[in-house]
């Protein structure tokens, strides 16, 4: 079964491609881009479930040891505990360990996500029954938990060679909240997890924005009737937001059509209007990435966009 769209996937595809002929990446350039990456990860992934440190704030936390004034004690331990779950994350990675899911080790990351937060149950599965604030999806009785997880790590080792990383990882993440088997931290769990399997296919971290929180949690609710489609496509544009900043930072002097310009900036060379551009963004159409609230694409993306467009139509 084919979940990621063809168009995306060979963009994906291609432009790991490219990172990959680059290697051995600028050692600097990576360590700069990685410690971005982890920064706005742990921003992204708390700020969704009601962190109010901002960007800069999550910056100051991990990096300078620094307490924001007015901000909780919790918001601060909970970025400093999933800066060390990413940094446990590298490390599994970097020395090849654990190179398959179980259920130790998505315990284990709850444990670090949880572990300033809720002592007690960090790294547990629950015991009662909990409800997911904002989406209809009931998770299963906890008592289902150990079994669900059994089948959920079987799944993962039966497809492993069948789905593309983007497709495996997005699904794993769904199922994992799908069942829902901790108190709290879940959705950070889950978020990790998925990006272990993204690792290990060769990917840079892959973030979900705070600012898509609407879209995702309205894809997850999709998948919650088996329809992985525009799940998997959601976190497929978030893999390839991050292969483009990479390869905009490491790719060696490229042309200048390749640079990323707003859409209102393309809109005005182009025949397209920018909500028109903005609409081909959100969809997947056009090659583009969100920066903050911005999404930024290229002249040489919309030509792409055209060339496809007619080949189409022929
Ligand atoms: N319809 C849904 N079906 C399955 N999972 C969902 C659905 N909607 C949201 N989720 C997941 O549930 C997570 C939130 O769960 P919850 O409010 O219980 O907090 P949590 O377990 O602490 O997770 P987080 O770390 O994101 O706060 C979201 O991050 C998302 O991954
Ligand atoms: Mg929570």
């Amino acid at each position: 079964m084919q979940y990621l769209d063809k168009k995306i996937q060979k963009r994906i595809d291609d432009k790991l491609d490219l990172l990959n002929s680059f290697r051995p990446l600028p050692v600097s350039a990576v360590e700069k881009l990685k410690e971005q990456f982890e920064i706005e990860m742990t921003y992204n992934s708390n700020a969704i479930e009601g962190n109010s440190l901002t960007l800069k704030e999550t910056y100051l936390v991990i990096n300078e040891g620094i307490t924001i004034k007015g901000k909780p004690l919790k918001d601060h331990l909970e970025a400093k505990s999933h800066k060390e779950a990413l940094d446990y994350l590298y490390t599994l990675v970097e020395t090849g360990r654990n190179n398959t899911i179980s259920e130790r080790f998505i315990r284990s990351l709850n444990q670090i996500v949880m572990q300033d937060i809720d002592r007690e149950w960090a790294g547990k599965y629950r015991n009662s029954a909990v409800i997911i604030g904002g989406a209809d999806h009931k998770p299963p009785e906890a008592l289902e938990i150990p079994k669900l997880m059994q089948n959920l790590i079987n799944w993962v080792g039966d497809n492993k060679k069948k789905l593309h990383p983007v497709e495996l990882s997005g699904i794993l993440h769904h199922k994992l909240v799908h069942i829902h088997p901790f108190f709290d931290g879940n959705g950070r769990t889950s978020r990790l997890a998925m990006n272990i399997i993204l690792m290990q296919a060769g990917f840079p971290l892959v973030i979900v924005l705070k600012n898509d929180r609407k879209k995702y949690y309205q894809t997850l609710s999709v998948a919650d009737k088996g329809e992985y489609a525009d799940f998997v496509n959601f976190i497929a544009r978030a893999v390839e937001r991050t292969l483009d900043i990479y390869l905009k930072i490491l790719m060696p002097s490229k042309k200048s059509n390749e640079k990323y310009i707003s859409l209102a900036d393309l809109a005005r060379d182009s025949k397209f209007t920018e909500k028109y551009l903005n609409l081909l963004a959100r969809s997947g159409k056009l090659e583009a990435h969100k920066e903050g609230r911005n999404w930024l694409s290229s002249k040489d993306a919309l030509k792409r966009y055209m060339d496809s467009r007619e080949r189409v139509r022929k």
